[in-house]
């Protein structure tokens, strides 16, 4: 087989590179480990900025989006049994975010793709991607499953999109990239809770016993993270412990925590990493694959459609003129969004968690800090201008 651009990995990533390709007549082929059912069941980020909102609108995956996501012109910062709303569109020239889970996302750029987009092949694990510092990279894969029979894809180029434990990381040779990491000393309990939300914005509570967020997935469903030590075994968190602790931190005036159905448990690591640059050769990286943000602030989809933003725009370039020139800028042009974002990521972390072994002291900054960003100041319109994200292009 072959092709122009060899992506491995439908995550929205993979399938948002794709369809932008495909507009511009960029022959591309999707490689993707997992079956269509397992890839539209992952549940992830449900955070949309105004800019990935416009960019799934320009590519035709916008008409369920404008149906069933819910606009949110805000959020609450909690801190002191007070709630601190932060408005979005006063403080960015009229901006929002869009909550739609990333389930649907991928669900509507698939049917998308499978309905006349370019090859999109399930079941299909890439081994290793070789000649990357060639002209001709060649991706090997295995088809339908450990026995299935194994395959070679020749590009011109490889898109990596597969995440941090995906082929295109272990295709870069040691000392090709940097790998900038951090690991938090905290982690976050996650329940999805069969309850409508108890509130129509999300809530973002820095209370001394910890972190807590307030989310939504649907008008039906919520979604409730606590922070939790590092090493945390969920099943050492019953139902009524983690409602008692949620009600305890997001705790503000009359305002009332709805209890439901738990639907799902789980603890995960806070975690940063930057690889750079986000290119080898003729392997693109973009995405997970090329960066993990903490989830605080979630900028995780929205930094990996703006990978691949700047990606199509270059090989939409290359493939009408012959110049290189914006391939050979994407990386830069990426990192520096990049960089922008875990700041703010880090920053927004920091500011709501507990840190083991924190004093006195360290709990009257973080209190500053939140009275700073919650107050009429130039810190307040800053923190709604990272929250709400520039535009992708
Ligand atoms: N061969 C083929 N496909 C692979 C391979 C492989 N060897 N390894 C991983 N994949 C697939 C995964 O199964 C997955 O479908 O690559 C895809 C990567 O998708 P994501 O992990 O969702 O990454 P990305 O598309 O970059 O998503 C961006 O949104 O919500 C956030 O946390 C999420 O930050 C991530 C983001």
């Amino acid at each position: 087989m072959r092709t122009t651009v060899g992506i491995i990995g439908a995550g929205p990533a993979g399938l948002l590179l794709a369809r932008l390709l495909h507009r511009a007549g960029v022959d591309c082929v999707v490689l993707e480990t997992r079956d269509r059912a397992y890839v539209e069941r992952r549940q992830r980020a449900g955070i949309l900025e105004q800019g990935s909102v416009d960019i799934l609108r320009e590519c035709g995956a916008g008409d369920r989006l404008d149906r069933e996501g819910l606009t949110h012109r805000g959020f609450e910062l909690r801190f002191e049994g007070e709630a601190h709303r932060v408005d979005l569109p006063s403080r960015t020239g009229g901006r929002t975010v869009t909550i739609y889970p990333q389930t649907e996302v991928v669900k509507d750029l698939i049917a998308l793709q499978l309905a006349g987009g370019p090859p999109l092949l399930f079941d299909t694990r890439v081994v290793a991607v070789e000649k990357a510092d060639g002209e001709q990279p060649l991706i090997r894969f295995v088809r339908g499953g450990p026995q299935g029979q194994e395959d070679t894809l020749e590009c011109e180029f490889v898109a990596g999109c597969d995440g941090s434990y995906g082929a295109s990381r272990r295709a870069l040779p040691a000392g090709a990239v940097s790998m900038h990491a951090r690991t938090y000393p905290y982690s976050w309990l996650g329940i999805l809770a069969d309850v409508p939300p108890s509130s129509d914005e999300l809530l973002l509570a820095g209370h001394e016993r910890g972190f807590a967020l307030h989310s939504m997935r649907s008008p039906a469903v919520s979604r409730l993270y606590l922070q939790v030590p590092n090493g945390t075994d969920p099943r050492d968190w019953p139902d009524d412990r983690i409602w008692d602790e949620l009600d305890v931190r997001l705790a503000a005036g009359n305002w009332r925590l709805r209890r439901g159905p738990v639907l799902a448990k789980s603890v995960s690591g806070l975690r940063s990493q930057v690889i750079e640059p986000m290119r080898y050769g003729r392997l693109l990286l973009a995405g997970d694959a090329a960066h993990i943000v903490p989830p605080s602030a979630a900028k995780g989809l929205n930094l990996a459609f703006g990978d691949v933003v700047t990606m199509a725009r270059a090989f939409a370039h290359w493939h009408r003129t012959g110049s290189a020139a914006l391939l050979d800028r994407y990386s830069d042009n990426c990192l520096r969004r990049v960089w922008q974002a875990q700041f703010f990521s880090h920053e927004l972390t920091t500011m709501l968690h507990a840190a083991p072994g924190a004093d006195a002291y360290d709990r009257a900054m973080q209190l500053t800090w939140l009275r700073r960003v919650t107050g009429p100041t130039a810190a307040a319109a800053e923190l709604a201008e990272n929250y709400a994200g520039a535009p992708l292009v």
